[in-house]
């Protein structure tokens, strides 16, 4: 299948050239209907309860981190399959630090066109436009790679994020096209598999996105869910307990 990045008006997209009904993929954090989901209380948003407890520190320089601008406090999450950086960026606007990690190429280019557009795309002095710079500047991507490598190479947080790619039952069925394009670009390997053990032993609380029916992530039982329209978050205590939490 070929699969191609191209720019127009200054944004990267990513189309399959032989299925040009399947549409594009772009990343663009100041779309107005995030910028309306974003005004609203975010402490309503499924993702943000699934979180628990608002961040109350300030973040700080950490220098192991193999990010750029690595964090290491209460407040950091880590986001273990950013994909296009949706759940990141709601996060990021609710307080959280949060480091993204994605293993694609082409979705992390994608992430990165649309992180740097939106921090350009500043003058606004709307609320929502200074939320959208405030929480880009607490967003830090890390190089591609996959989070079984990168995040063994983090600071602790206090929330390992996954949301691993669900394969579809029916697969003609496109219903949301962002998620027929993204799991064009991957195989088996886009499921998330060894993610949930390994996050489990790196912090104390893993939160695990999945369908609303969906059996849990490797049939490990979480100790709590949150059911948001569409989803369900499966909430996990993980073993490592050296972050203390005010
Ligand atoms: C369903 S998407 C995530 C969507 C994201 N939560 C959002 O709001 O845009 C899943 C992503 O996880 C990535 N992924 C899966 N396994 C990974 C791994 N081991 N390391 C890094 N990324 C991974 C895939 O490449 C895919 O882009």
């Amino acid at each position: 299948m070929r699969i191609e990045l191209f720019h127009q008006n200054e944004r990267l997209y990513l189309h399959l050239p032989d299925e040009p009904e399947a549409g594009v993929l772009c990343v663009d954090f100041c779309e107005p209907a995030l910028q309306h989901r974003i005004s609203k209380a975010l402490s309503a948003e499924a993702v943000v309860k699934a979180m628990g407890q608002r961040p109350l520190k300030t973040a700080t320089a950490h220098p192991l981190n193999s990010c750029e601008s690595p964090m290491v406090t209460a407040a950091h999450l880590i986001d273990a399959t950013a994909g296009l950086g949706l759940d990141a960026f709601i996060l990021a606007c609710a307080g959280w630090h949060v480091t993204l990690i994605e293993q694609s190429p082409l979705i992390h280019a994608l992430l990165a066109d649309g992180m740097k557009r939106g921090m350009q795309s500043g003058g606004s002095d709307s609320s929502a436009a200074l939320l959208t710079q405030a929480a880009l500047s607490r967003m830090h991507l890390c190089s591609a790679g996959s989070s079984l490598d990168v995040m063994l190479t983090l600071p602790e947080a206090q929330v390992i994020y996954l949301d691993p790619m669900f394969p579809d039952r029916d697969k003609s069925a496109r219903v949301k096209k962002n998620r027929y394009l993204l799991q064009q670009l991957h195989g088996e390997e886009a499921l998330g598999n060894n993610l949930l053990p390994l996050a489990l032993t790196l912090a104390r609380k893993v939160v695990v996105k999945r369908p609303l029916r969906a059996l849990p992530l490797d049939n490990i039982q979480p100790s709590a869910s949150i059911k948001g329209k569409t989803s369900r978050f499966d909430i996990y205590a993980g073993s490592n307990n050296r972050l203390m939490i005010p």
